[in-house]
């Protein structure tokens, strides 16, 4: 299979200044650290890629749209595709494409790239091959787990969801309510900060836990959870934790064996991959557990836990969507380059997000939600426009080139919670090639759209 990523390579370093002074909080754990720069100093030089640089793999970002170039801030549901990734899909299709497990050169081709596949992401998270299952996308992997799991719980038995979680994670498990008598136990999310109630969640586990499912990240207000904590109390009381890692990944590189996480589950399309899930497992937690398969599938992990005919082209845009990422960075193990690539990309959008928070926060009638800049978040702001509906204000916005998504986001609970369904949010998110003059667009697009909504009242 041909180099995936070999013209990225030749790409210059580039030398990035600091923009301001920040203390820019990444998260709880230990792959995630506090950053503290003072104001007269400079960033020590990155050899990660420049914005301009990275920009330029993403032919979508050429798009024109009512004659203003296209900003995308609808990462989180959905970051755009660098080139690199679909000439690695379109090559397996075009010339290595077979089923599985045959004598034949396409056929092992297309074993060794799911192989590949697996050894990829398993360096992605930090763990080992046989612990990465593919599957149609996070929910379908999430409620196949579900009901796996299922089998081994009684009405005796407790599983703990929150309030912040995009419902994949939590309506596969108040299925088992219906499906097995499990009693389902709720965080609460306090709507003034966006955050959970870690009391109630300390409460909520006890020894009838066999189950916490939490997002490492809120993909409605960016709230970073402190998953290093909540699987030790699931741990603490012999629970499993799963953690919905959809929203946390594009922004914080995880490391499974660190925080001894039993299942985390991804999205490749929220990483610049194609619309495909992730899961990883314990080995010895996917070798126990009883998944509904065809009998003459394999039984052995990680297979046990994927159904039918993969999303082979969907695996090799998933490996390439990873190696896209490391390659931003020259220098290390592929999981270095990915450690210093985050690390770079977590400062650059750490100043957009302040910058769009601050200069949201300064027009009337916007009212932004969940943690402030300061806070452990990732670059994603929600928010309101008083007197706009967010499908017209993201209708609107979008005549100046600004695509934003508007909604729930399948975060409904968040969005009552707010009081602010069924209209719910605008939600702007910044990827790996947003840039300071975008932000600045939206702030004005947003400006400009609440004088002229003022003007009309008049
Ligand atoms: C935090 C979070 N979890 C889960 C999902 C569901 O992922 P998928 O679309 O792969 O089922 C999403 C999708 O938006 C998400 O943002």
């Amino acid at each position: 299979m041909s180099d995936p990523v070999p013209f990225l390579h030749t790409f210059l370093s580039w030398r990035v200044g600091i923009p301001d002074s920040s203390t820019f909080m990444i998260g709880h754990h230990d792959s995630v650290c506090l950053i503290k720069m003072s104001t007269t100093s400079q960033r020590p030089q990155t050899t990660v890629f420049s914005t301009a640089e990275i920009r330029k793999q993403f032919p979508a970002l050429d798009r024109v749209h009512n004659g203003y170039p296209v900003a995308y801030f609808d990462g989180p549901g959905g970051t755009q595709v660098p080139r690199v990734v679909v000439e690695r899909m379109s090559d397996y299709l075009y010339h290595h494409n077979a089923n599985t497990h045959w004598a034949y050169p396409t056929s092992t081709e297309t074993d060794a790239a799911i192989e590949n596949a697996r050894e990829v992401c398993a360096e992605f998270l930090n763990a080992s091959p046989h612990e990465i299952a593919f599957g149609a996308n996070m929910t379908t992997l999430t409620f196949h787990l579900a009901r796996a799991l299922g089998l081994k719980y009684s009405t005796q038995d407790e599983i703990v969801v929150t309030e912040l979680d995009h419902h994949a994670n939590i309506d596969p498990w108040r299925r088992l309510a219906v499906e097995r008598g499990v009693t389902v136990r709720t965080v609460r999310m306090d709507p003034t900060t966006g955050t959970l109630d870690w009391d109630r969640l300390e409460q909520s586990i006890n020894a009838r836990t066999k189950l916490v499912a939490i997002g490492a990240a809120s993909n409605a207000l960016g709230t970073i959870n402190d998953i290093e904590q909540a699987i030790k109390l699931a741990h603490g009381v012999g629970a499993l934790a799963f953690i919905d890692a959809v929203h946390y990944v594009p922004h914080a590189l995880i490391d499974v064996r660190k925080l001894d996480c039993d299942f985390v589950a991804m999205s490749a399309y929220k990483f610049y991959g194609p619309h495909i899930g992730v899961l990883f497992a314990k080995r010895a937690l996917f070798e126990g557990i009883n998944f509904p398969r065809l009998v003459p599938a394999p039984d052995y992990p990680p297979e046990n836990a994927e159904t039918g005919t993969q999303n082979q082209e969907g695996m090799v845009g998933t490996a390439a969507a990873v190696e896209f990422l490391a390659s931003m960075s020259s220098e290390g193990t592929r999981r270095e380059r990915l450690a210093s690539v985050y690390h770079e990309l977590h400062l650059r959008s750490s100043g957009l997000v302040k910058r769009l928070w601050n200069g949201l926060s300064l027009i009337p009638a916007v009212q932004p939600y969940g943690p402030p800049p300061d806070h452990p978040r990732t670059p994603t702001i929600s928010f309101t426009i008083e007197g706009c509906k967010s499908t017209e204000a993201g209708r609107l916005l979008s005549e100046k080139g600004l695509f934003l998504s508007h909604g729930n986001f399948y975060a409904a609970t968040v969005v009552e919670r707010l009081g602010l369904a069924p209209e719910g949010l605008l939600r702007a998110g910044c990827a790996c090639y947003t840039t300071a003059d975008e932000v600045e667009r939206l702030i004005d697009g947003v400006s400009e759209l609440v004088e002229n909504l003022s003007l009309s009242r008049h």
